[in-house]
């Protein structure tokens, strides 16, 4: 199978956002205790953050970290997690059905994010809480010493601020399962109060209204329509949600899903730029993809009150890192306007990264995560496929090659998936620059239902790949149902 990637350095589809690379931490199941923070794991450091865990998430290299939900967010008061530990309030938790203890909370959170380099992304409680709540938060959060908040942050321990750039205004409020889930116009009115409040408090900070949770969603694009029309120029982001999986078990159907992702962005896309043109507003919001992931196995999401009940721990295998890959390369194709997404979520709760008492191990979507995420710099370049597609029964019609493409200087990035169940695909990469060499080159390949695990946490990785013939162009030959990762250099 003959397919050529043709590439055009004049043909720019925008700056890729560096915040595309970030994740979702969760007070769920066993993302946070026992996740993350658990004091009493051997490989607890002072703060009771699990070193093996930091390390494994550091090789992932994410700019961004959205927290504390997620469905948690709509009931959570975040002033149960600030101050002395001994003094912070167990409460019966509803979103999950858990018992929240609030050991862990804000500060622990912000430490966390400077061991790793995050930036911190908060979500505020518009379900059971009021827009002065969430108002309080920022002014705890970013605001200089000299005012009541501020102070109580000083005297837990941070007299500087932690300057949290990006706030959500809720969680997924379009769900009729979520806390305090209400119609658009009234969310929007909730939304606005606290947006102005916040944004008053701290005029630097950018806001992320809550878009549809899903286009399956009977208001999709109607709520986002209202939302964002009330918001005006209050909303800086929206955002976008999707969990996918192969439920029918038809492989070659969950490879074209991508089509369904550029879909769901470009819908979105021009429902903001119709809103912005209606308002006569330069203005436009961007779009927040603040979660994303494949999650469609451990759907069970009642912790029958226990604390830390192993919820939504869901296995990958390979075809699932493929599409996790996907996901990013859409990201990519849509630089232009996608700004912001997280992977939800990171540890053991549909994460990359799993732990049972002391032990780790990567899932298969850690490695097609952090072969993007090491090479995220750049332009990214439209590009068109010539070569043989196919036709896929939900998801409409294909190429088998799905595609993203970078220039950063005298680099480019390539991100290439086969998805031939059972074909070579012999792959020309053609730009209008030369290609000189490799710069570095690595392939995620197995088979489609191979998955890893504690006792084979290696089962299914990245391997370097030699396979590249440079000459002005470039090419090799991709196996079925691969994905590759190149950087080359350019003269
Ligand atoms: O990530 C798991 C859950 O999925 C989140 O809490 C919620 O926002 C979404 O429905």
């Amino acid at each position: 199978m003959e397919t050529k990637l043709v590439l055009h350095s004049q043909f720019p589809i925008g700056e890729v956002s560096p915040l595309i690379f970030g994740g979702f931490l969760e007070h769920l199941g066993r993302s946070i205790y026992t996740g993350v923070y658990d004091p009493d794991s051997a490989h607890a450091d002072g703060d009771g953050l699990r070193q093996d865990v930091i390390d494994a998430l550091g090789e992932l290299e994410m700019t961004i970290v959205r927290y504390p939900g997620g469905n948690f967010a709509s009931g959570y008061h975040w002033r149960d997690g600030v101050g002395p530990k001994e003094s912070r309030p167990t409460v019966r938790e509803l979103a999950w059905q858990s018992i929240e203890p609030n050991t862990f909370g804000t500060d622990e959170f912000v430490k966390l994010c400077r061991k790793l380099d995050w930036q911190p992304m908060l979500a505020v409680n518009l379900g059971t809480g009021s827009p002065e709540e969430a108002r309080d938060w920022v002014e705890y959060c970013n605001a200089p010493i000299g005012t009541r908040f501020a102070d109580e942050r000083a005297a837990n321990g941070s007299a500087d601020p932690f300057d949290v750039p990006i706030w959500c205004l809720g969680n997924e409020m379009d769900g009729p399962w979520q806390l305090g889930h209400v119609p658009a116009d009234q969310y929007a009115i909730r939304a606005q109060q606290a947006a102005k409040m916040m944004k008053n408090c701290d005029r630097s900070i950018a806001a992320v209204a809550c878009g549809s949770s899903g286009s399956q969603m009977p208001t999709f694009l109607e709520w986002d329509r209202q939302v964002l029309e009330h918001l005006g120029d209050l909303a800086d982001y929206v955002s976008l949600h999707r969990y996918v999986g192969n439920r029918t078990g038809d492989s070659a159907d969950y490879l074209a899903i991508s089509n369904s992702i550029d879909r769901q962005i470009e819908t979105v896309d021009a429902c903001t730029r119709l809103v912005a043109e209606q308002r006569r507003s330069s203005s436009r919001a961007w779009l927040c993809f603040d979660e994303w992931n494949v999650w469609y196995r451990a759907r069970g999401g009642d912790g029958g009150g226990a604390f830390a009940p192993a919820l939504l721990e869901e296995r990958y295998n390979l075809e699932d890192a493929l599409v996790v890959a996907m996901f990013l390369m859409s990201f990519i194709r849509h630089a232009d306007c996608v700004k912001i997404a997280n992977l939800a979520q990171l540890v053991n709760v549909i994460g990359p990264v799993m732990t049972r008492g002391d032990e780790l191990f990567k899932q298969t979507i850690f490695h097609a995560f952090r072969m993007i995420s090491s090479r995220k710099t750049g332009v990214s370049l439209r590009g068109a496929v010539v070569g043989p597609r196919y036709s896929s029964d939900r998801y409409g019609e294909v190429a088998y090659l799905d595609h993203a493409a970078m220039l950063d200087g005298d680099h480019l990035h390539v991100f290439a998936v086969n998805r031939s169940l059972d074909k070579d695909m012999r792959l020309v990469v053609d730009l209008d620059r030369s290609i000189a060499k490799v710069v570095d080159a690595e392939m995620l390949h197995a088979e489609l239902r191979d998955e890893n695990g504690f006792d084979a946490p290696d089962h299914v990785s990245s391997a370097p790949f030699n396979g590249w013939v440079v000459h002005g162009s470039a090419e090799a030959i991709l196996p079925p149902h691969s994905f590759t990762a190149t950087t080359f250099a350019l003269t």
